[in-house]
């Protein structure tokens, strides 16, 4: 892995995964493109890091946004696409507005294919020359590969991107572009609600620190594999879930009372903020 050889646009960049992917990267030598819509949030970040980097204001989710992110992705001939940036969703689908549903498959699913597509040539492209391979790597989840109750619209989306990632890998494994699929079980960001995080607790779900999670990727790529689950026993119910789902409804089916008493607590909280701010 050629790394001081690439150049990488990370989405998402300010957020828990984002800010510790992006400090892996230019530990290694990556110059970087931080994506993300807070501008102080991002200089902040590139200020931290070793090396020259360029920060980039934009949502993914306009055609204005995508158009600039690929203006300036172009111009700095990116060899390295990470589609990080996403939104959760915690929620009975009884519960969810359907602007949420629309806003999470157009930030997690549709976004990430479009932005994929405008720059395949820019990734096709680059380091021509050096004969170095260009990356492009989308975040998915466990729920990618299991469907979890209060998620159905999350899980929708990962599911989505997983199967638009395996696709494009055996559509692209005869050209320079790798393309990689890395799944992070649980991990200790702001996309999770304190709710979200309180259930995972009652749940004895594992929950991961953004830098280990950083970490397992900057081994995926190293290593040159196509697929990464992040942490055990989740990488085997996923395996689990793809073979057998019978089981894991079963074993799922007991955890639904402890879910619905979060999501209704969620329910209740945010009933409760409003009263108060009414
Ligand atoms: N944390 C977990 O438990 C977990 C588990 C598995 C997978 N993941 C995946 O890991 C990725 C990173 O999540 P995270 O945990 O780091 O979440 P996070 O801390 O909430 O960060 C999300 C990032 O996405 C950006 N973003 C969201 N909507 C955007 C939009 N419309 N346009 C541009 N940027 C947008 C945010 O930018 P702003 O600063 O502008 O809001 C932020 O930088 C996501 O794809 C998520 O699904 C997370």
């Amino acid at each position: 892995m050629q790394w001081q050889q690439q150049t990488c646009l990370l989405t998402g960049a300010t957020g828990g995964i984002g800010q510790a992917i992006a400090k892996a990267l230019a530990n290694k030598g990556v110059r970087l493109i931080l994506q993300g819509r807070n501008e102080s949030r991002l200089q902040k970040l590139s200020d931290s890091l070793s090396g020259e980097h360029k920060i980039l204001v934009a949502d993914i989710t306009t055609t204005q946004g995508r158009e600039k992110i690929c203006r300036v992705a172009e111009l700095n001939a990116i060899s390295m696409l990470i589609n990080n940036a996403g939104v959760g969703q915690f929620s009975l689908l009884e519960d969810t507005e359907q602007a949420v549903i629309v806003d999470t498959l157009e930030a997690n699913l549709l976004a990430p294919i479009l932005l994929t597509q405008a720059l395949l040539p820019v990734l096709q492209k680059a380091n021509q020359q050096q004969a170095a391979q260009s990356y492009l790597v989308n975040v998915g989840s466990a729920f990618g590969s299991i469907g979890f109750a209060g998620q159905s619209i999350y899980c929708a989306s990962k599911f989505g991107l997983r199967g638009f990632t395996e696709a494009l890998y055996r559509e692209l494994v005869d050209t320079n572009v790798h393309v990689a699929y890395f799944a992070p079980r649980a991990t200790a960001t702001s996309i999770n609600s304190d709710q979200a995080m309180a259930m995972n607790k009652a749940l004895g779900n594992n929950v991961d620190s953004p830098e280990s999670v950083a970490n397992a990727l900057i081994r995926q790529l190293e290593k040159g594999h196509a697929r990464q689950f992040v942490g055990f026993p989740e990488k085997l119910f996923v395996k689990i879930n793809g073979a057998f789902p019978h089981l894991v409804d079963k074993a799922l089916f007991k955890k639904l009372p402890i879910i619905k008493r979060f999501l209704r607590h969620e329910k209740d909280v945010e009933h409760t903020a409003q009263e108060a701010l009414s």
